[in-house]
């Protein structure tokens, strides 16, 4: 089968300006895009992920450093299972530059696994039915389970000759939770916090020309929130070089205020310089969305001395701006280019948008000058799959599908996120409510504040900061205090966005009123009352509508886990989507609202504890497949008919008994027939729904959706066949072939007649050849305790679905689906030839080829070792030795370094020789000789130390017996015991 192209919709006329589709069993999903004009099916084509152009000229590099990781779990309790971290006879904090053995080059990790970021362990581990884990998910993390909750990461790359001088950082844009890293056996330093960007300075510590190491130590012991959060380096990592002279990193700004027919950009450049004395002028160059110079400014020269910094000011007018709507997206880029002498040295670009925003007190929110209600949805981070570890790809999915319901904003709660929602939300066209983890004005809780603002301030889709989540000491003058120092941090980085705060049992009084909007999290009579008492306050729904429901399931069974996905009537803002909508739509004063949430997530298994493992919460489940509620949105919040109708019509042992039959719909009435029998039609009440009590026979409903008098759209549900095939479809037509890009490939579980069995759970096994490679699978049951990233899963209301990522090489995709006893589906997408992002070179160490002992070795580890030899020797070699006939060249790797003051580079191998079984060579101050036996090389090691050690002096034959020691002597020092020599076995190694 192939997937569905924009040629075949086209061909099919269902892109019509108003749809008339019978989608005859296709199904809840398989009726909503073709309602959409989309192709039918579970998966409407989503978006890509737009090539990014790198930065370019001067001597700025912003390379990926995601691909070729090696990853071992550690142990947060047992030290020989982390490595010796943590122990005297590590190194640790005792010696600059020696840290730990794993953080040398030449360090064993042959039984680390290779990983490429971004990378989750979290959900490799098993589900484990232990209580205090709920929230979580029951992934087994936290002081409980330190076998799970530490885990390392090494990565060995070269930085080339010419790097010598730059200034060059590594970004981290997030980590779960605390993290350490080193750097060529330097301690850099730790992070605490599992969703804020940090990053190293590693100039001082590169060996340029060479290869350098970077040692990670990840721990997700502690947690910060109360659901899934996932663990590791689960965003992207960058290096990034410099000339001394540089911006700083988030260190431009670009404010814009809309005029009549023009727009005044203020540009903020912060720049700093690590070199010598320089006189710095910046110059800034705007172009517009079609990428055409608009604007530009120079700026004079200013002193920045050594270490020191500077600010500049530029303003920039526009006229005929192009302004950022939902609508249209229009990006601008700032081009800052830093002169020294003439010489540009550092370019970089920031993208960002024109607009203006406001929050009205009686016609809500405006944009651009025209009120634009939030129709949003709070999301987590995880996704089926890949848990927390989201390729970019999936990020454009996520924001795709909730726009499809007709969600046009987000609540990153409870936490900042990717830096790549937020380019999606720019470029797709979603306002986002940025929030940061930690409610404090302690050091952390500011810096991570700060970050966040200084980092998305550019960001034309970020209207509002969040300082936090349901913290009820924000409520008292504690919260008071601690928010208004919170609010300066984001008006001293940023000042054109209201901050706010998603409360819990109470709306803007207390230390709430620094919130420049009130939120509210559910409450909706009362900020109602709210809005009463101070109209004056604009008013948003930070949270609405915990509503939960299983997708295709109707009856609630608490034993399985199961809640059915009617949405029963509330008006508290609670549970009712249409209880919140409706009331939000009639009250033009509040902005609008956050649905708790868009996406199942995992972790608060609610209301249910074990067996569920993920949340019931999203309108949409954990692989993206809609739920019912998806359609009351997509009704209301679209502009595009809608005609929806559940539930399916498959109810053995319920025959005659009453049954719901519920129709979302915005068209201007609905019929409906059971088994061809009209059962008359109903008017849709605005924001509402329609329904019916049907005495159940199998056959098939079907409802007519009628504008005015005519049938614009109908859908049926018949009982099905048993399940016979699968059918199977790609959200993309193709991918790129750059080893991140992502298709989902949907399957449908259909009987004879092709409709989708709603009933059936057969197991689809996903087998990957060609281009690209399975990442995981799911199928949105919160109760399935399958592995997400194994190759098999069950479908689950007749739908499961793959995650396939390409590789770097072009070629095609295949997938096949099967399942004992069904015709099984295949599906082929090209994966395209692109240009790859700049990014670090994978390395791998060069096995090198030839005869006699030619290759790589490693000395066998052997028990007891350590003592004073090891302290001053110690650490893992590695030997790549080449014979040619009777000499031996070659080199010793983890020789220098740590205590002896060197670099760890490579020692080459000097007056090498192979006489039958003997071998001798000498690397630096070390010469080896031993013999070829049994396919090891057992050498004796001697070594000359770099200093002379003192004699202990004659004994005094009439020195008194009790006395001083004979002059000379040092008594400090103790006797040495060096032996002659170490001996070494070593054996011959594959890689590593
Ligand atoms: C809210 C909370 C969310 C989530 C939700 C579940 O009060 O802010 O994080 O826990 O309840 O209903």
């Amino acid at each position: 089968m192939k997937p569905f192209t924009r040629r075949d919709v086209l061909k099919t006329g269902i892109l019509a300006p108003v749809a008339v589709v019978a989608a005859q069993g296709a199904g809840p999903i398989g009726n909503a895009m073709a309602a959409s004009g989309e192709a039918s099916g579970p998966l409407p084509l989503s978006p890509g992920v737009p090539m990014q152009t790198p930065m370019t000229g001067t001597e700025r590099e912003r390379l990926l450093l995601d691909f070729g990781w090696r990853f071992h779990l550690g142990n947060a309790d047992d030290a020989t299972k982390d490595f010796g971290y943590g122990t005297a006879g590590a190194g640790n904090f005792q010696k600059t530059g020696s840290f730990m053995p794993a953080g040398t080059i030449a360090f064993d990790d042959s039984d680390w696994r290779s990983v490429n970021l971004p990378h989750d362990w979290a959900i490799e581990l098993p589900f484990t039915n232990d209580p205090s884990l709920q929230n979580k998910g029951f992934y087994p993390l936290g002081r409980n389970y330190p076998a799970n909750s530490v885990g390392w990461y090494r990565r060995v790359f070269e930085i080339p000759a010419e790097d010598a001088g730059k200034r060059v950082t590594v970004e981290f844009d997030g980590a779960y939770r605390e993290t350490m890293v080193v750097f060529n056996g330097f301690y850099l330093g730790r992070h605490s916090g599992g969703y804020d960007p940090f990053s190293f300075d590693l100039t001082d510590f590169i060996i340029p020309g060479q290869r350098n190491v970077l040692l990670v130590r990840v721990d997700a012991t502690e947690s910060d929130g109360w659901f899934y959060e996932g663990a590791g380096i689960y965003r992207h990592v960058w290096l990034v070089k410099t000339n001394p002279v540089h911006v700083k990193r988030w260190g431009t700004f670009v404010r814009s205020k809309v005029g009549q027919g023009d727009a005044t950009l203020s540009i903020q450049t912060e720049v700093s310089n690590r070199g010598k004395d320089q006189e710095v002028r910046v110059i800034s160059t705007i172009l517009d969305p079609a990428g055409k110079p608009v604007g530009k400014d120079a700026t004079a020269s200013a002193k920045i001395p050594l270490g020191g910094e500077n600010i500049f000011q530029q303003q920039v007018v526009l006229s005929g701006p192009k302004l950022w709507s939902l609508e249209e997206r229009n990006l601008y880029k700032l081009v800052t280019d830093l002169q020294v002498a003439g010489q540009v040295v550092d370019r970089y670009e920031t993208p960002f948008g024109i607009r203006s925003a406001e929050f009205n007190t009686t016609s809500g929110f405006q944009l651009n000058g025209k009120p634009v209600k939030w129709k949003g949805t709070c999301n987590h981070q995880d996704h089926a799959a890949v848990g927390a570890a989201l390729p970019d790809a999936v990020q454009y999915y996520r924001i795709a599908k909730l726009q499809e319901m007709g969600c046009n904003s987000l609540r990153t709660s409870h936490n900042p996120p990717t830096p790549e929602l937020l380019d999606a939300c720019d470029q797709l066209g979603m306002l986002v409510f940025d929030e940061t983890r930690m409610m404090s004005s302690n050091p952390e809780g500011l810096q991570q504040f700060e970050n966040l603002v200084r980092r998305d301030r550019n960001h034309p889709s970020v209207f509002m900061w969040s300082m936090g989540n349901e913290e009820g000491q924000a409520n008292g003058k504690t919260g008071e205090r601690i928010l208004t120092a919170m609010k300066s941090v984001a008006n001293k980085h940023d000042g054109s966005r209201p901050v706010s705060i998603a409360p819990t049992g109470a709306i803007g009084t207390g230390g709430l009123e620094v919130g420049d909007v009130a939120g509210y999290n559910y409450m909706d009579p009362q900020a109602l009352a709210f809005h009463k008492a101070k109209p004056e306050k604009p008013v948003i729904g930070t949270e609405t509508v915990s509503a939960v429901g299983t997708r295709g399931i109707y009856v609630t069974d608490e034993k399985k886990g199961y809640v059915a996905s009617y949405d029963p009537y509330t008006t508290t803002g609670r549970a009712s989507a249409e209880g919140w909508w409706k009331f939000c739509n009639s009250q033009p004063w509040l902005s609008g609202g956050f649905v708790w949430t868009g996406f199942d997530y995992r972790g608060e298994p609610s209301p249910n504890g074990w067996g569920n493992i993920s949340s019931q919460y999203g309108v949409i489940d954990m692989c993206g497949f809609p739920k019912d509620s998806f359609f009351y949105y997509q009704a209301w919040w679209t502009g595009k008919p809608v005609l929806h109708l559940f539930p399916h019509w498959n109810w053995p042992g319920l025959e005659g008994k009453e049954i719901a039959v519920w129709v979302y719909s915005n068209l201007d009435k609905v019929e409906l027939f059971v088994n061809g029998k009209s059962l008359g039609s109903k008017e849709v009440p605005k924001d509402s729904h329609v329904a019916w009590n049907v005495k159940y026979a199998p056959g098939s409903i079907e409802a007519k959706g009628y504008k005015g008098n005519k049938v614009v759209m109908t859908e049926k549900r018949e009982t099905t066949g048993t399940p016979a095939k699968l059918v199977m479809r790609a959200n993309r037509e193709n991918v790129d072939a750059n080893g991140e890009d992502v298709a989902m490939f949907a399957v449908e579980v259909q009987d004879a007649q092709g409709r989708i069995v709603p009933i059936t759970d057969n197991e689809v096994t996903f087998t990957v050849t060609g281009a690209g490679k399975l990442l995981g699978c799911g199928n949105g049951d919160p109760t399935d305790h399958e592995p997400d990233q194994g190759k098999s899963r069950k479908a689950f209301s007749g739908l499961c679905m793959a995650v396939v990522q390409a590789d770097k090489a072009a070629g095609e995709i295949t997938v096949e689906a099967s399942s004992p006893g069904l015709t099984a589906a295949k599906v082929t997408i090209p994966a395209k030839a692109v240009a790859l992002r700049p990014q670090v070179a994978v390395w791998q160490r060069e096995i090198p080829k030839g005869s006699g002992i030619t290759g790589l070795w490693r000395p066998v580890k052997t028990k007891g070792e350590g003592g004073f030899v090891e302290m001053f020797i110690g650490g893992d070699t590695v030997f790549t030795l080449q014979q040619n006939g009777g000499s031996l060249s070659g080199t010793v790797e983890g020789l220098g370094g740590g205590w002896f003051g060197g670099e760890d580079v490579p020692t080459p191998i000097t007056e090498g020789k192979v006489d039958g079984d003997k071998v001798s060579f000498k690397a630096g101050s070390n010469a080896y000789s031993g013999e070829i036996k049994g396919g090891e090389l057992n050498l004796k090691r001697t070594m000359k130390l770099p200093w002379d050690l003192p004699k202990p002096p004659a004994e005094d034959p009439n020195r008194p017996a009790v006395g001083p020691a004979p002059d000379g002597s040092d008594p400090s020092i103790g006797s040495f015991n060096i032996p002659e020599y170490i001996p070494v076995v070593l054996r011959r190694v594959e890689g590593a």
